[in-house]
């Protein structure tokens, strides 16, 4: 491509449509059901608008946080998320690339690349979870995450294995064996550059989750580990404070809709939590996290660093996410669009133009510091919040 750069993460996202087969593309789109929440998630930031101020602005404008203790270098965190075979560096080009801007990187334990990896190429690395496996095999994988060198845990508990969408859902195999390679041969055949990519590499995606691999044993095939988390029943509040109290340090549960679960979040001790329905890939019909983020800043904010994620998808989404009280937003699809549009430097892409936006964002509404944003900031449809819970 004569300029891989790009201006916008849509533009990002028409090319890796262009790029990637159709199955992957499929899986990254995600979603569930009917689509609901996943298209509320961005259309909720839509109707959200600015308050801009046109003289007396600041010349200069402070992106800087911290969250769970980490200095952030702007209020954008990569959100883990468990795909494959998008690139062939992977969670690595996202790590590095965080890495160069200065911010934090969770990665999935359904990832492609290893914890210890990705800590080496990142020191500000977020280990994700799930409630996955009986508690040895779960303190197994939080001591070789501490061993890695991860500066603190996520605990995912938004999932209930839901598994329909109405747009039919990807086909992805178990292992890319002979018969696979046969019957995704026209989708990929019809991506070159895509399998270039791989093809330079030597190895085609393994589609293993090397962080669910037992010590010293073998990864797991993807499906493996989906359906050992799928044999393990759901987690008790206790369970979860039981996980909390084996990690000596920055401890994030994301997922979090309501409000009294927002509380005993609090209460077992974590040190973040963020408002999320998991990109619309779960319950669906859940509402989108900036309009449930208020009342849960309301009642928690003081006490745990709450973050939220869900449709971020410009600089001016995370000044209206921090304007109504995140300290930060996760990022989830956006960085995986610039990772298939150019690898790192595609994902390097993504967070200049955040940053960029939120910059501009931030002039326009005369603030010299992202801690200065207010719900004065921005204007919202009425009824546009939702307390859920108490
Ligand atoms: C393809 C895909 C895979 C995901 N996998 C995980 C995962 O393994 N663990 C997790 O905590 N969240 C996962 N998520 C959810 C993201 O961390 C995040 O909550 C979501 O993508 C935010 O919405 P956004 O994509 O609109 O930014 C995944 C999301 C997508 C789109």
């Amino acid at each position: 491509m004569a300029n891989a750069w790009f201006e916008t993460v849509a533009i990002a996202q028409a090319r890796a449509k262009k790029r990637l087969p159709k199955s992957v593309y499929g899986a990254l789109i995600a979603g569930s059901e009917k689509g609901l929440s996943m298209r509320s998630n961005t259309e909720s930031f839509d109707v959200l608008e600015f308050a801009p101020h046109v003289a007396g602005l600041s010349p200069s404008r402070d992106l800087a946080t911290s969250v769970m203790g980490l200095d952030l270098a702007m209020p954008v965190i990569i959100s883990p998320t468990g795909v494959q075979a998008v690139h062939p560096d992977g969670e690595l080009a996202i790590a590095r690339a965080a890495t160069n801007r200065g911010i934090a990187m969770g990665l999935s334990s359904f990832a492609s690349k290893s914890v210890e990896v990705i800590a080496a190429a990142n020191d500000k690395t977020l280990f994700q979870m799930y409630w996955s496996g009986d508690r040895d095999t779960q303190l197994q994988r939080l001591e070789r995450a501490k061993n890695a060198g991860a500066k603190g845990i996520i605990l995912t508990l938004d999932w209930s294995f839901s598994n329909g969408r109405d747009w039919g859902s990807p086909w992805i195999p178990e292992k890319i064996n002979l018969k696979a390679a046969f019957k995704l041969a026209p989708e990929v055949l019809a991506r070159p550059r895509w399998l270039w990519s791989f093809a330079r590499t030597g190895r085609l995606p393994d589609l293993t989750a090397p962080n669910m691999a037992p010590p010293g044993g073998k990864a797991p095939t993807f499906f493996g580990a989906y359906y050992e988390w799928m044999q393990t029943p759901p987690p008790s509040w206790e369970d979860v404070a039981w996980l909390r109290s084996q990690w000596n340090g920055p401890f994030m549960v994301k997922g979090v809709s309501r409000v009294d679960d927002a509380k005993r979040v609090v209460d077992l001790g974590a040190t973040a939590l963020s408002v999320s329905n998991h990109g619309g890939n779960n319950l669906d019909g859940t509402p989108a996290p900036i309009r449930a983020l208020p009342a849960i800043v309301d009642a928690v904010g003081d006490k745990i660093d709450v973050v939220m994620d869900g449709g971020v998808r410009r600089g001016s989404d995370v000044v209206k996410a921090l304007a109504v009280g995140a300290k930060a937003v996760m990022i989830g699809r956006a960085y995986l669009w610039g990772l298939a549009a150019n690898g790192q430097a595609g994902v390097e892409n993504v967070l200049d133009v955040i940053r960029g936006g939120m910059d501009s964002t931030l002039l326009a509404l005369g603030k010299s510091s992202v801690r200065d944003l207010s719900r004065s900031d921005v204007v919202a449809p009425p009824d546009f919040y939702r307390k859920l819970g108490a």
